[in-house]
């Protein structure tokens, strides 16, 4: 084997099998992660092995969850008070632990590195490790199972400057806010990031019974013969699978390539790109799905002109926004406001989509309008979404307390609405 055969095989392995490696390869894993350079030679790594299950259940309870993925993983701890300048410390524990991830993927194994888990000092206690020390990252290891779903790369021009530091790639920014956004730089952020996280999206807005109340509230609009549905940027499994078996046939369309496929192979439907302002292939559709996704949309006026494009004379647009009147959401705007995510990434609920803008009735009927569509209906859905919505804030006790103590009192006295759900009918063409 030679390297780039071990550099394109490793991924992050997300399921493993029960079988757990032995001290001998993990000795091995080691050999190669002290063979790193380090800042001053210092070394200041130290790696912990834990396959102990009792420890792994406590991890999985305390830690984190992905514990559950595996049967051990590796605790990389170091002394951060020595080599501060330019964090060389931290960087020579980044390069110990990318050998060890390649030693491990040369022998069979897969890992994950993790920075994302808590409960620092528990595991610190558990293992004995100093107080001074620091963990910045837990390294799940073990036999992979099953296939894994390669992540998206910029290709090394697009990083690569030679003498000069010039933009090859739109430069992502760290606001929350949608309009600070350019939108090339939004389809960036969502190719490296949806690439690891659409295989396991799990936001659970849309449980069964959830998509119940929302096809109530569109039911009698749907045509009785249903041959064409299309769904713009998809993403709610159970939502796709109720108008799979709708639609005789369904599109699913969204302008990252890797999206429309994952889908299109995922749910056995045509996949679509679909590049924001110049309209689709597939047209004369009976019905555009548009699902809480305007949020997220850098140029929403597009997307509507698309979805009229794609539908048929008096095709019908459903199209749903959260309610900006909702607790959640209300709640979600102040947090904004008030800084509580410092960035689009760090906290926030969203960070998965990018950006994101709330828009309010008066504009998304304006949009409407100005694309050609007529408004039919328009319906608050009340959803069950607070609990997957509050897990947000779980990293925050006490914040998480109040707003579950608040959300129940809101859900008995006041039953607040959460989703805005307008039906339209397309006018003529953009
Ligand atoms: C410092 C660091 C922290 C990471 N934290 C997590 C994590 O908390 N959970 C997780 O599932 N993956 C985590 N990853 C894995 C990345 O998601 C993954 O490396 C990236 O998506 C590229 O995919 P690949 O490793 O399969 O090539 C982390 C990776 C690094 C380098």
């Amino acid at each position: 084997v030679n390297l780039d055969d071990i550099l394109n095989k490793r991924q992050s392995i997300r399921r493993y099998t029960k079988k757990v490696p032995s001290k001998a390869d993990i000795n091995k894993v080691i050999d190669a992660a002290v063979k790193a350079p380090s800042s001053c030679n210092l070394q200041l790594w130290e790696f912990i092995y834990v396959s102990k299950p009792e420890t792994m259940e406590a991890f999985a309870k305390k830690v984190t969850g992905k514990m559950n993925w595996a049967s051990a993983c590796i605790v990389v701890a170091y002394d951060p008070r020595l080599t501060v300048g330019r964090r060389a410390g931290l960087v020579s524990v980044g390069a110990a632990m990318q050998n060890l991830m390649l030693k491990a993927t040369e022998l069979g194994m897969g890992t994950c590195p993790m920075a994302g888990f808590r409960g620092d000092e528990f595991v610190k206690k558990s293992l004995g490790i100093p107080e001074e020390y620091e963990i910045p990252v837990i390294i799940l290891i073990g036999y992979p199972e099953g296939e894994s779903n390669k992540t998206y790369r910029s290709k090394p021009e697009k990083v690569l400057h030679f003498d000069e530091f010039e933009s090859h790639r739109p430069q992502l920014k760290t606001s929350i806010h949608l309009d600070d956004w350019e939108q090339d730089a939004v389809l960036e952020y969502r190719s490296r990031i949806f690439s690891v996280y659409l295989w396991r999206l799990n936001l659970r807005f849309f449980d069964d019974e959830n998509v119940a109340r929302i096809w109530n509230g569109i039911e009698e609009y749907l045509p009785a013969k249903a041959e064409q549905g299309l769904i713009l940027y998809p993403w709610e499994d159970s939502f796709i699978k109720k108008l799979k078996a709708y639609y005789k046939s369904l599109t699913l369309a969204d302008f990252n390539k890797e999206v429309a496929q994952h889908y299109a192979e995922k749910y056995e439907v045509m996949g679509e790109v679909m590049v924001p302002g110049s309209p689709l292939k597939s047209k004369n559709h009976d019905t555009a799905f548009i699902l809480n996704k305007l949020e997220f949309e850098t140029k929403p006026s597009e997307l509507l002109a698309n979805a009229n494009a794609a539908l048929k004379p008096g095709g019908t647009l459903v199209l749903t926004t959260f309610d900006r009147r909702s607790l959640y959401i209300t709640l979600l705007r102040w947090a904004i406001k008030l800084k509580y995510f410092p960035d689009v990434y760090h906290k926030s609920p969203f960070y998965k989509w990018g950006p994101i803008k709330f828009y309010s009735k008066r504009k998304i009927k304006a949009l409407l309008a100005e694309n050609k569509f007529e408004i039919q209906a328009t319906k608050d859905v009340q959803l069950n979404l607070s609990d997957s919505m509050i897990d947000a804030f779980k990293g925050n006790k006490l914040v998480y307390m109040g707003l579950k103590v608040l959300t129940t009192f809101m859900r008995i006295g006041l039953k607040k609405e959460e989703l805005h759900l307008i039906i339209a009918k397309k006018q003529g063409s953009v």
